[in-house]
């Protein structure tokens, strides 16, 4: 088991607290969580994760002696709701959980923000463990405290920050997720490289295929480098209000080509798109060399990942969504996140946010 300690302060949450990582470490969890006093461990899961990993996590404990009370909650974006956090809430206090109990969340980015939410609101807080199991919440959602639910109006629209008391992140799960799902995470990593390390971008660009063969020969080597990469630019900027608005790359035209695909497309594959077309607009604008677009699309097309949006999104409708974002968020000319070069995001007076004026965009857009 490998360790950082991440110490970024968030809207006054623990200052500190650590990451431990390795692989297929399940049989150690019990002497890490027994660093902490509590009365009984409560785990908290999907049913289909409890079939795969909950139950023999919950079994390690058992077996450690430590009371385990497992809880499961239904799985998928669309249960990031009111009512399942409500539910989930409810149910904790009605099986028992105390302020000295302890909750594991273990899951992916869902399950980890509902269970985050309700740690948070219990009791006016309850301390809370992170057991990531897709790449995406190990190497990213984790490492930011932010817990949410999904309104009527949009993703979420409510929520708050607030830090586990550590984070277990055993790569034995993710070499279980689907291959589209683990490719859609590792361009979240490329995007880190792209951003502010052009050494290890180049790296990867040399390694990632189809297959990820490179991801699954050392999978927790390869969660440190992407963890390490994004916790640099987090330690930089802790409250996420300067410059960890780089670590947003490609997500401006991302976030609209996602909300038009419907779940057609993943996150991370909306993101490379939307890296893709911020790069074009930085040529267009003489701030990105276009050098820097073959880089892109070179790596994303080793991976076999789109680069492009769906052919059937005009323009003109992919604007629409970026414009509707950009007015909730108070602004006007839509602003995107640019590259100097690979591993240099542009600014003028720290603003690390270039506007770009949308008849440019849009012809951007429109370039398919
Ligand atoms: N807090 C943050 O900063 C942050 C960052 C990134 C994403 N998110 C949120 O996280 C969510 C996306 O998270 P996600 O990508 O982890 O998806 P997810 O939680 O929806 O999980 C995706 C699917 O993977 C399955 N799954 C989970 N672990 C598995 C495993 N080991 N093997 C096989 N299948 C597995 C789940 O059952 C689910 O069907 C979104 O709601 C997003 O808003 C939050």
């Amino acid at each position: 088991v490998s360790s950082f300690e991440i110490s970024q302060m968030q809207s006054g949450c623990t200052p500190s607290r650590p990451y431990y990582l390795g692989d297929n470490i399940r049989e150690l969890f019990p002497e890490y969580l027994r660093h902490y006093y509590f009365d009984e461990v409560y785990l908290v899961t999907s049913e289909q994760l409890n079939a795969r990993f909950g139950r023999s996590l919950a079994q390690t404990l058992g077996e450690a002696d430590i009371p385990v009370n497992v809880l499961t909650i239904k799985e998928g974006e669309l249960s990031k709701t009111w009512d399942t956090l409500s539910d989930l809430c409810e149910r904790l206090v009605l099986a028992g959980v105390t302020k000295d109990s302890i909750i594991v969340a273990m899951g992916g980015g869902v399950i980890s923000n509902i269970v985050g939410l309700a740690a948070a609101l219990i009791y006016r807080g309850l301390r809370y463990v992170e057991v990531p199991t897709t790449m995406l919440n190990l190497t990213d959602g984790t490492l930011s405290n932010k817990q949410a639910i999904n309104g009527a109006g949009g993703k979420n629209q409510f929520g708050t920050y607030y830090a586990p008391i550590f984070i277990w992140a055993d790569v034995s799960y993710v070499r279980h997720e689907p291959l589209r799902q683990l490719k859609s995470a590792v361009t979240e990593a490329v995007k880190n490289g792209l951003i502010d390390d052009a050494e290890w971008f180049a790296h990867l660009s040399t390694v990632l295929n189809p297959t990820l063969d490179y991801v699954y020969d050392d999978l927790a080597g390869f969660c440190r480098d992407v963890v390490q990469s994004k916790l640099s630019v987090l330690r930089r900027d802790s409250t996420e209000r300067g410059e960890c608005i780089i670590l947003e790359y490609g997500h401006t035209v991302g976030h609209a080509v996602e909300f038009l695909a419907n779940g057609r497309l993943l996150h991370g594959e909306a993101v490379g798109i939307g890296m893709c077309a911020a790069a074009r607009v930085g040529i267009r604008m003489g701030i990105t060399p276009p050098e820097a677009l073959f880089h892109h699309e070179q790596v994303l097309r080793a991976m076999e990942s789109p680069i492009e949006a769906p052919r059937e999104f005009e323009a003109e409708q992919i604007l629409g969504v970026i414009i509707a974002d950009n007015k909730r968020r108070g602004g006007d000319d839509p602003r995107l996140i640019l590259l100097d070069d690979v591993g240099t995001v542009h600014s003028v007076d720290g603003d690390f946010e270039t506007p770009v004026p949308q008849p440019l965009l849009k012809s951007v857009l429109a370039e398919r």
